[in-house]
């Protein structure tokens, strides 16, 4: 006699269908209408509809901090959120932080600090030193270490990517300052 297991997986009734849901996501500041099965992640969502792999998938468990998007200004791991989740947000990957040819300061600061190796985890280190800036609560290189932790670099420049964070809120803070 055949397990009620078995039974299931060997049955000839279609499987039944799945209800898409629609969303709508502003992705890098464009409109996007999608239909999604409701356990798709965000991450998959970018990487797999969106064609936008600038954001990795590490680990696909929110240990290694490489899929990091911005969400309403926010950084989250986008492994771990369902897009059906930031249906309405507006959501920035690493696509959208420079302006046209014009780069983004971290991703320029990145770049004069050797801070990345491989590269494999830069998108993410970005976006989450973006959000780590919008936020301001990191005031020394032990904060940014400390506020930064989620982001693991397997090549280990973390030395480097610290530096070019502080250049950019050392900028910034002149900036607001209106200091050189
Ligand atoms: S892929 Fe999302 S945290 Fe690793
Ligand atoms: S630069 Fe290689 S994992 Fe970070």
């Amino acid at each position: 006699m055949k397990s009620p297991a078995k039974a299931a997986l060997t049955s000839k009734e279609p499987a039944p269908s799945v209800e898409k849901c629609k969303i709508t996501l502003k992705v890098n500041g464009v409109l996007q209408r999608i239909e999604v099965a409701p356990w798709t992640t965000l991450l998959d969502v970018l990487r797999d509809r969106l064609n936008l792999t600038g954001t990795k998938k590490g680990c696909d468990h929110g240990q290694c901090g490489a899929c990091t998007v911005l969400v309403n200004g926010e950084r989250i791991v986008s492994c771990l959120t369902l897009a059906v989740m930031q249906d309405g947000a507006e959501v920035t990957t690493i696509e959208g932080l420079a302006a046209g040819e014009e780069l983004h300061p971290l991703q320029a600061a990145f770049i004069e600090h050797d801070a990345f190796q491989c590269g494999y985890c830069t998108p993410g280190q970005i976006c989450s030193a973006a959000g780590l800036i919008n936020e301001g609560r990191a005031k020394s290189p032990g904060d940014i270490r400390e506020l930064m932790s989620g982001n693991l670099c397997r090549c280990g420049a973390y030395q480097n990517i610290v530096a070019a964070v502080q250049e950019v809120m050392r900028t910034k803070d002149n900036d607001e300052r209106g200091e050189p």
